[in-house]
């Protein structure tokens, strides 16, 4: 018995909501394949696309499952087969991917004994050994689609948002690749109470603008005075992007801990020009790059 499973990638923070806010690319993401075996063990079989660990205590596909198994006490194994498309170190969810597509594969070969929400904390112990931090707003929603507010970690606490229909991600992924341990290592751990006061404005209204569907105030929302000034400076043409897409994009801000950057916009036609402002643009560097278009879902 094997299941096959697409596995996404995510945008996590989107500007106004670090470690709390993220949403699910619906046509970018990787390709498991996951079937019972009878070694009571769980083995990585094969990766494609990336340089990634075979050993199951080190990749986060297996630790996550592993994580499941001990919860359910269940000594079945599995083996599981990765094809990466997500490049490992993008700000796009590569480990969260992983760690959600294993779980949520090995919860429909056991016959759904969790639901969606219940596999979080599982896929979380995978981004817990990716970057030393345990947090959701990749794997929340990779796992429910669409886009997720992680309430609370503490108890966890996860809501799954509406996501408007003609919203489009533009991602670009400048091929340099910044550890998210590292991008996390850099941040200051206090807040100042203004800048606070902003970031939960806008974190309020983007979740407003989720609800009534309002796409100029979801762009006007997409701010972040905290992270993003301290984490742009490791983003080549950090600000001459930003400023590109002010034309046809909704907003602008960092893919998770970078290096990749994401356009929020309204329709495919704002996200083609979007897309190909960018290729032009980076085009004439000495960087190479990936792009990706997608709705979110
Ligand atoms: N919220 C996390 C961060 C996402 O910004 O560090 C990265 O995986």
């Amino acid at each position: 018995e094997s299941i096959k499973v697409f596995a996404p990638a995510t945008v996590a923070n989107l500007s106004c909501g670090f470690d709390v806010l993220g949403c699910c690319l619906d046509t970018v993401g990787d390709e498991m394949l996951i079937q019972k075996n009878d070694l009571k063990t769980v083995r990585i079989t094969k990766i494609t696309g990336q340089d990634l660990p075979l050993e199951a205590d080190k990749n986060v596909a297996g630790v996550a499952v592993k994580a499941m198994l001990e919860h359910l006490n269940l000594e079945q194994g599995f083996d599981i087969e990765i094809h990466k498309k997500i490049k490992a170190g993008s700000g796009i969810g590569s480990s969260a991917a992983s760690s959600a597509g294993a779980v949520f594969a090995v919860n429909e070969l056991l016959g759904k004994p969790y639901s969606k929400n219940e596999l979080i904390p599982f896929a979380m112990q995978g981004e817990f050994l990716a970057s030393g931090n345990a947090h959701a707003d990749n794997v929340a929603p990779a796992l429910l689609g669409g886009f997720s507010l992680v309430k609370s970690y503490e108890p966890l606490e996860v809501i799954s948002l509406p996501s408007p229909e003609a919203l489009r991600v533009v991602v670009l992924h400048p091929l340099i690749e910044i550890k998210t341990k590292d991008s996390r290592a850099i941040l200051k751990q206090t807040v100042n109470l203004k800048q606070a006061v902003q970031q939960w404005g806008n974190l309020g209204a983007f979740i407003s603008g989720l609800y009534t569907e309002d796409y100029e105030l979801l762009g006007r929302s997409l701010k972040d005075d905290i992270v993003e000034p301290v984490r742009s400076i490791l983003i080549p043409f950090f600000e001459e992007l930003d400023k590109l897409s002010a034309k046809h994009a909704l907003g602008f801000g960092i893919s998770g801990s970078g290096p990749s950057v994401f356009a929020l916009c309204k329709g495919d036609e704002n996200a083609a020009k979007v897309y190909e402002e960018f290729q032009e643009f980076y085009k004439t560097k000495e960087i190479e790059f990936d792009l990706h278009v997608s709705p979110v879902n």
